[in-house]
Protein backbone atom coordinates (compact mmCIF):
# COMPACT_ATOMS: atom_id res chain seq x y z
CA UNK A 1 0.00 0.00 0.00
CA UNK A 2 1.43 3.27 -1.06
CA UNK A 3 1.79 6.29 1.92
CA UNK A 4 0.86 9.68 0.40
CA UNK A 5 1.37 12.65 2.50
CA UNK A 6 -1.32 15.75 1.78
CA UNK A 7 0.09 18.71 3.41
CA UNK A 8 -3.23 20.82 4.05
CA UNK A 9 -5.14 17.89 3.99
CA UNK A 10 -7.94 19.16 6.62
CA UNK A 11 -8.83 21.93 4.13
CA UNK A 12 -11.29 22.04 1.45
CA UNK A 13 -9.73 20.81 -1.45
CA UNK A 14 -7.46 18.61 0.50
CA UNK A 15 -10.23 16.56 2.87
CA UNK A 16 -12.37 15.63 0.00
CA UNK A 17 -8.83 14.44 -1.87
CA UNK A 18 -7.86 12.43 0.86
CA UNK A 19 -11.75 10.57 0.87
CA UNK A 20 -10.89 9.99 -2.75
CA UNK A 21 -7.69 8.97 -2.28
CA UNK A 22 -8.61 6.20 0.90
CA UNK A 23 -11.40 4.69 -1.23
CA UNK A 24 -8.72 4.27 -4.03
CA UNK A 25 -6.80 2.27 -0.98
CA UNK A 26 -3.94 4.77 -0.63
CA UNK A 27 -2.74 4.83 3.08
CA UNK A 28 -2.87 8.90 3.57
CA UNK A 29 -0.36 11.03 6.38
CA UNK A 30 -1.93 14.74 6.54
CA UNK A 31 0.04 17.73 8.28
CA UNK A 32 -1.92 20.55 8.75
CA UNK A 33 -1.81 23.27 11.26
CA UNK A 34 -5.14 24.50 11.49
CA UNK A 35 -4.91 27.83 10.82
CA UNK A 36 -7.95 27.36 8.62
CA UNK A 37 -10.09 24.54 9.75
CA UNK A 38 -10.34 22.60 12.45
CA UNK A 39 -9.32 18.88 14.18
CA UNK A 40 -13.58 17.92 13.10
CA UNK A 41 -12.56 17.58 9.61
CA UNK A 42 -10.28 14.70 10.51
CA UNK A 43 -13.52 12.62 12.47
CA UNK A 44 -15.81 13.77 9.40
CA UNK A 45 -13.39 12.32 6.98
CA UNK A 46 -12.99 9.58 9.00
CA UNK A 47 -16.92 8.82 9.55
CA UNK A 48 -17.26 8.75 5.53
CA UNK A 49 -13.94 6.78 4.60
CA UNK A 50 -14.11 3.97 8.01
CA UNK A 51 -10.54 4.88 8.08
CA UNK A 52 -8.64 7.77 10.30
CA UNK A 53 -5.56 9.05 8.23
CA UNK A 54 -2.72 9.59 10.46
CA UNK A 55 -2.35 13.07 11.64
CA UNK A 56 0.07 15.71 12.51
CA UNK A 57 -0.49 19.22 13.63
CA UNK A 58 2.77 20.20 12.27
CA UNK A 59 3.33 24.40 10.64
CA UNK A 60 5.30 23.60 7.72
CA UNK A 61 7.03 26.92 8.18
CA UNK A 62 9.11 25.13 11.34
CA UNK A 63 12.01 23.67 9.46
CA UNK A 64 12.88 21.19 12.13
CA UNK A 65 9.45 19.85 12.53
CA UNK A 66 9.31 19.27 8.63
CA UNK A 67 12.60 17.43 9.02
CA UNK A 68 11.52 15.57 12.25
CA UNK A 69 8.48 14.32 10.15
CA UNK A 70 10.67 13.20 7.27
CA UNK A 71 12.56 11.28 9.95
CA UNK A 72 9.82 9.08 11.00
CA UNK A 73 7.50 8.81 8.06
CA UNK A 74 7.99 6.70 5.08
CA UNK A 75 6.42 8.65 2.17
CA UNK A 76 6.11 7.45 -1.69
CA UNK A 77 4.33 10.66 -2.71
CA UNK A 78 3.43 14.20 -1.66
CA UNK A 79 0.08 15.95 -2.51
CA UNK A 80 0.66 19.79 -1.49
CA UNK A 81 -2.15 22.18 -0.74
CA UNK A 82 -0.99 23.88 2.34
CA UNK A 83 -1.08 27.36 1.56
CA UNK A 84 -2.74 30.63 2.30
CA UNK A 85 -5.58 31.32 -0.74
CA UNK A 86 -6.87 34.88 0.10
CA UNK A 87 -6.15 37.05 -3.24
CA UNK A 88 -7.30 40.28 -0.88
CA UNK A 89 -5.27 39.55 1.94
CA UNK A 90 -1.98 38.64 -0.02
CA UNK A 91 -1.51 42.27 -0.98
CA UNK A 92 -1.33 43.49 2.93
CA UNK A 93 0.84 40.57 3.55
CA UNK A 94 3.40 39.73 0.70
CA UNK A 95 5.70 38.41 2.98
CA UNK A 96 3.82 36.54 4.94
CA UNK A 97 2.39 35.11 1.81
CA UNK A 98 5.74 34.40 0.08
CA UNK A 99 6.87 32.80 3.45
CA UNK A 100 3.90 30.51 4.27
CA UNK A 101 3.24 29.75 0.19
CA UNK A 102 7.12 29.36 -1.65
CA UNK A 103 9.15 28.80 1.85
CA UNK A 104 7.33 25.52 2.98
CA UNK A 105 7.33 24.74 -0.44
CA UNK A 106 11.86 24.96 -0.88
CA UNK A 107 11.86 22.91 2.72
CA UNK A 108 9.27 19.86 1.08
CA UNK A 109 11.58 19.70 -1.45
CA UNK A 110 14.57 19.57 0.15
CA UNK A 111 13.29 17.00 2.35
CA UNK A 112 12.10 14.60 -1.11
CA UNK A 113 16.09 15.57 -2.71
CA UNK A 114 17.94 14.72 0.76
CA UNK A 115 15.59 11.59 1.29
CA UNK A 116 15.70 10.38 -2.50
CA UNK A 117 11.53 11.19 -2.48
CA UNK A 118 9.58 11.42 -6.08
CA UNK A 119 6.40 12.24 -6.79
CA UNK A 120 5.03 15.75 -5.90
CA UNK A 121 1.97 16.78 -6.61
CA UNK A 122 1.31 20.92 -6.57
CA UNK A 123 -1.62 23.21 -6.14
CA UNK A 124 -1.86 25.74 -8.64
CA UNK A 125 -4.11 27.84 -10.35
CA UNK A 126 -5.95 28.99 -13.31
CA UNK A 127 -4.60 32.72 -12.43
CA UNK A 128 -1.52 32.18 -13.94
CA UNK A 129 -2.89 32.61 -16.86
CA UNK A 130 -4.35 36.12 -15.58
CA UNK A 131 -6.70 36.95 -18.58
CA UNK A 132 -5.68 34.78 -21.35
CA UNK A 133 -5.47 36.28 -24.96
CA UNK A 134 -7.69 33.03 -26.20
CA UNK A 135 -10.71 31.01 -24.39
CA UNK A 136 -10.78 28.41 -23.82
CA UNK A 137 -7.60 28.38 -22.28
CA UNK A 138 -4.89 25.69 -22.97
CA UNK A 139 -1.91 24.75 -21.36
CA UNK A 140 0.10 26.29 -23.93
CA UNK A 141 -0.99 29.39 -22.82
CA UNK A 142 1.54 32.07 -21.47
CA UNK A 143 2.17 32.38 -17.93
CA UNK A 144 1.07 36.37 -17.29
CA UNK A 145 2.63 38.54 -14.59
CA UNK A 146 0.56 38.25 -11.55
CA UNK A 147 -2.29 40.41 -10.38
CA UNK A 148 -2.10 39.49 -7.25
CA UNK A 149 0.98 38.39 -4.60
CA UNK A 150 -1.13 34.78 -4.11
CA UNK A 151 -0.88 34.40 -7.77
CA UNK A 152 2.67 35.10 -8.04
CA UNK A 153 3.24 32.38 -5.19
CA UNK A 154 1.33 30.18 -7.69
CA UNK A 155 3.64 31.31 -10.38
CA UNK A 156 7.02 31.35 -8.93
CA UNK A 157 5.89 28.02 -6.79
CA UNK A 158 5.87 26.37 -10.34
CA UNK A 159 9.02 27.75 -10.94
CA UNK A 160 10.81 26.35 -8.09
CA UNK A 161 9.53 22.76 -8.58
CA UNK A 162 10.39 22.94 -12.07
CA UNK A 163 14.06 24.10 -11.25
CA UNK A 164 13.99 21.38 -8.67
CA UNK A 165 12.61 18.65 -10.91
CA UNK A 166 15.59 19.42 -13.44
CA UNK A 167 18.07 19.12 -10.91
CA UNK A 168 17.65 16.53 -8.74
CA UNK A 169 15.77 14.18 -10.34
CA UNK A 170 12.09 14.61 -8.97
CA UNK A 171 8.96 13.91 -11.18
CA UNK A 172 6.02 16.68 -10.33
CA UNK A 173 2.61 17.63 -11.77
CA UNK A 174 0.86 20.69 -11.10
CA UNK A 175 -2.42 21.07 -11.21
CA UNK A 176 -3.67 24.53 -11.99
CA UNK A 177 -7.43 24.79 -10.70
CA UNK A 178 -10.54 26.81 -12.31
CA UNK A 179 -13.39 27.56 -9.35
CA UNK A 180 -13.33 24.73 -7.31
CA UNK A 181 -17.11 24.59 -5.39
CA UNK A 182 -19.82 22.01 -4.09
CA UNK A 183 -19.37 19.56 -0.94
CA UNK A 184 -18.83 15.56 -0.68
CA UNK A 185 -22.01 14.07 -1.27
CA UNK A 186 -22.55 13.00 2.47
CA UNK A 187 -22.02 16.34 3.15
CA UNK A 188 -19.91 16.07 5.99
CA UNK A 189 -17.00 17.82 4.69
CA UNK A 190 -17.21 21.53 1.98
CA UNK A 191 -15.69 25.01 2.47
CA UNK A 192 -15.60 26.65 5.85
CA UNK A 193 -14.46 30.08 5.14
CA UNK A 194 -13.99 32.34 7.71
CA UNK A 195 -15.51 35.54 8.36
CA UNK A 196 -17.36 37.18 5.27
CA UNK A 197 -16.88 34.76 2.25
CA UNK A 198 -14.45 36.51 -0.52
CA UNK A 199 -15.61 33.56 -3.11
CA UNK A 200 -18.99 33.71 -5.05
CA UNK A 201 -20.21 30.14 -4.00
CA UNK A 202 -20.27 30.87 -0.28
CA UNK A 203 -21.80 34.37 -0.70
CA UNK A 204 -24.41 32.53 -2.58
CA UNK A 205 -25.23 30.20 -0.28
CA UNK A 206 -24.68 32.32 2.80
CA UNK A 207 -27.00 35.08 1.32
CA UNK A 208 -29.79 32.23 0.77
CA UNK A 209 -29.23 31.03 3.91
CA UNK A 210 -29.82 34.37 5.53
CA UNK A 211 -26.54 35.22 7.04
CA UNK A 212 -25.93 37.85 4.65
CA UNK A 213 -28.78 40.41 3.30
CA UNK A 214 -27.94 41.00 -0.12
CA UNK A 215 -25.17 39.39 -3.23
CA UNK A 216 -23.30 41.99 -4.54
CA UNK A 217 -22.68 41.02 -8.69
CA UNK A 218 -19.36 42.38 -9.86
CA UNK A 219 -20.27 44.28 -12.66
CA UNK A 220 -22.32 43.57 -15.38
CA UNK A 221 -20.92 45.50 -18.64
CA UNK A 222 -18.23 42.91 -19.04
CA UNK A 223 -17.82 41.94 -23.09
CA UNK A 224 -19.67 38.15 -22.05
CA UNK A 225 -23.25 37.38 -23.28
CA UNK A 226 -24.87 38.99 -20.29
CA UNK A 227 -21.89 41.20 -18.88
CA UNK A 228 -21.06 39.73 -16.27
CA UNK A 229 -17.97 37.87 -15.30
CA UNK A 230 -17.56 34.25 -16.54
CA UNK A 231 -15.96 31.58 -14.90
CA UNK A 232 -15.07 27.73 -14.74
CA UNK A 233 -16.81 26.34 -11.71
CA UNK A 234 -15.62 22.62 -10.86
CA UNK A 235 -17.15 20.17 -8.09
CA UNK A 236 -14.44 19.80 -5.44
CA UNK A 237 -14.89 15.91 -5.89
CA UNK A 238 -14.59 15.90 -9.43
CA UNK A 239 -11.28 18.04 -8.74
CA UNK A 240 -10.20 15.60 -5.99
CA UNK A 241 -10.24 12.84 -8.48
CA UNK A 242 -7.91 14.60 -10.95
CA UNK A 243 -5.15 14.66 -8.01
CA UNK A 244 -5.79 10.71 -7.82
CA UNK A 245 -5.08 10.51 -11.76
CA UNK A 246 -1.93 12.54 -11.50
CA UNK A 247 -0.44 10.76 -8.17
CA UNK A 248 -1.03 7.52 -10.54
CA UNK A 249 0.70 8.93 -13.22
CA UNK A 250 3.73 9.76 -11.59
CA UNK A 251 3.63 6.26 -9.63
CA UNK A 252 3.35 4.54 -12.53
CA UNK A 253 6.08 6.80 -14.34
CA UNK A 254 3.64 7.71 -16.94
CA UNK A 255 4.46 11.45 -17.42
CA UNK A 256 6.15 12.80 -20.27
CA UNK A 257 7.85 15.67 -18.44
CA UNK A 258 9.59 15.77 -14.95
CA UNK A 259 7.42 18.36 -14.39
CA UNK A 260 3.98 18.91 -16.07
CA UNK A 261 1.13 21.17 -15.72
CA UNK A 262 -2.62 20.51 -16.21
CA UNK A 263 -5.91 22.72 -16.27
CA UNK A 264 -8.61 21.26 -13.99
CA UNK A 265 -11.97 22.44 -15.14
CA UNK A 266 -14.69 21.26 -16.61
CA UNK A 267 -14.57 23.22 -19.55
CA UNK A 268 -17.50 24.86 -19.22
CA UNK A 269 -18.12 28.84 -18.67
CA UNK A 270 -20.66 30.49 -16.23
CA UNK A 271 -21.72 33.63 -16.21
CA UNK A 272 -22.67 34.85 -12.33
CA UNK A 273 -25.60 35.53 -13.13
CA UNK A 274 -26.17 31.70 -14.76
CA UNK A 275 -24.79 31.04 -11.65
CA UNK A 276 -27.59 32.98 -9.64
CA UNK A 277 -29.89 31.25 -11.88
CA UNK A 278 -28.70 27.43 -11.71
CA UNK A 279 -28.35 28.07 -7.98
CA UNK A 280 -31.89 29.34 -7.80
CA UNK A 281 -33.42 26.36 -9.84
CA UNK A 282 -31.61 23.21 -7.98
CA UNK A 283 -32.90 24.83 -4.91
CA UNK A 284 -35.90 26.53 -5.21
CA UNK A 285 -34.33 29.62 -3.09
CA UNK A 286 -34.78 33.22 -4.43
CA UNK A 287 -31.76 34.88 -4.49
CA UNK A 288 -31.20 38.60 -2.72
CA UNK A 289 -28.86 40.36 -5.61
CA UNK A 290 -27.76 43.97 -6.68
CA UNK A 291 -25.44 44.98 -9.55
CA UNK A 292 -22.97 47.05 -8.04
CA UNK A 293 -19.33 48.30 -9.92
CA UNK A 294 -16.72 45.73 -10.65
CA UNK A 295 -13.80 43.93 -7.97
CA UNK A 296 -10.68 45.79 -8.42
CA UNK A 297 -8.25 42.72 -9.72
CA UNK A 298 -11.27 40.70 -11.40
CA UNK A 299 -10.45 39.42 -15.29
CA UNK A 300 -14.20 38.94 -18.00
CA UNK A 301 -13.52 35.45 -18.43
CA UNK A 302 -11.69 31.72 -17.85
CA UNK A 303 -12.66 28.53 -18.32
CA UNK A 304 -10.81 25.75 -19.24
CA UNK A 305 -10.01 23.73 -22.30
CA UNK A 306 -9.67 20.07 -20.69
CA UNK A 307 -8.47 18.22 -23.32
CA UNK A 308 -4.87 17.83 -22.60
CA UNK A 309 -5.85 17.17 -18.98
CA UNK A 310 -8.28 14.78 -20.36
CA UNK A 311 -6.02 13.00 -22.32
CA UNK A 312 -3.09 12.23 -20.27
CA UNK A 313 -4.66 12.07 -16.97
CA UNK A 314 -6.91 10.02 -18.24
CA UNK A 315 -9.38 11.51 -16.04
CA UNK A 316 -12.29 13.98 -16.87
CA UNK A 317 -15.14 15.87 -14.88
CA UNK A 318 -18.29 13.66 -13.97
CA UNK A 319 -20.63 16.37 -12.16
CA UNK A 320 -22.63 19.41 -13.47
CA UNK A 321 -22.95 23.03 -12.03
CA UNK A 322 -25.95 22.23 -10.75
CA UNK A 323 -25.22 19.37 -8.45
CA UNK A 324 -22.16 21.19 -7.35
CA UNK A 325 -24.65 24.32 -5.95
CA UNK A 326 -26.93 21.32 -4.35
CA UNK A 327 -24.63 20.53 -2.25
CA UNK A 328 -22.64 23.52 -1.56
CA UNK A 329 -26.30 24.43 -0.40
CA UNK A 330 -26.76 21.32 1.97
CA UNK A 331 -23.61 22.14 3.20
CA UNK A 332 -24.92 25.07 4.08
CA UNK A 333 -27.74 24.41 5.48
CA UNK A 334 -26.00 22.25 7.73
CA UNK A 335 -23.41 24.41 9.31
C1 LIG B 1 -10.39 33.92 -7.02
C2 LIG B 1 -8.95 34.21 -7.33
C3 LIG B 1 -8.25 32.92 -7.69
C4 LIG B 1 -8.42 31.92 -6.59
C5 LIG B 1 -9.90 31.68 -6.36
C6 LIG B 1 -10.16 30.70 -5.25
C7 LIG B 1 -8.87 36.48 -8.27
C8 LIG B 1 -8.56 37.30 -9.46
N1 LIG B 1 -8.81 35.15 -8.41
O1 LIG B 1 -11.00 33.51 -8.23
O2 LIG B 1 -6.89 33.18 -7.90
O3 LIG B 1 -7.77 30.72 -6.95
O4 LIG B 1 -10.52 32.93 -6.04
O5 LIG B 1 -9.92 31.25 -4.00
O6 LIG B 1 -9.17 36.98 -7.21
N2 LIG B 1 -18.34 37.54 -7.52
C9 LIG B 1 -19.45 38.35 -7.34
N3 LIG B 1 -19.86 38.59 -6.06
C10 LIG B 1 -19.23 38.07 -4.96
C11 LIG B 1 -18.10 37.26 -5.16
C12 LIG B 1 -17.68 37.02 -6.46
O7 LIG B 1 -20.06 38.82 -8.30
O8 LIG B 1 -19.65 38.36 -3.84
C13 LIG B 1 -17.91 37.25 -8.89
C14 LIG B 1 -16.48 37.66 -9.17
O9 LIG B 1 -16.43 38.98 -9.62
C15 LIG B 1 -16.08 36.65 -10.25
C16 LIG B 1 -16.87 35.39 -9.88
O10 LIG B 1 -17.94 35.85 -9.04
O11 LIG B 1 -16.50 37.08 -11.49
C17 LIG B 1 -16.05 34.37 -9.11
O12 LIG B 1 -15.41 35.02 -8.04
P1 LIG B 1 -14.58 34.20 -6.93
O13 LIG B 1 -15.40 33.08 -6.41
O14 LIG B 1 -14.07 35.18 -5.94
O15 LIG B 1 -13.39 33.52 -7.75
P2 LIG B 1 -12.32 34.19 -8.71
O16 LIG B 1 -12.23 35.64 -8.52
O17 LIG B 1 -12.59 33.67 -10.08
Amino acid sequence: MKRILVTGGLGFIGSHTVVELQNEGFEVVIIDNLSNTTLNVLDSITEITGKKPDFYNIDLRVKTDVQSFFETNTIDGIIHFAAFKAVGESMHKPLDYYENNLGTLVYLLQEMRDRKLDNFIFSSSCTVYGQADELPVTENAPVKKAASVYGNTKQIGEEIIQDACNAHNLNSIALRYFNPIGAHESIKIGELPLGVPQNLIPFVTQTAAGLRDQLSVFGDDYDTKDGTAIRDYIHVVDLAKAHIAALKRLLEKRNKENFEFFNVGTGVGSSVLEVIKAFEKATQKKLNYKIVGRREGDITAAYADTAIANRELNWKTEKKLEEALASAWKWQQKQ
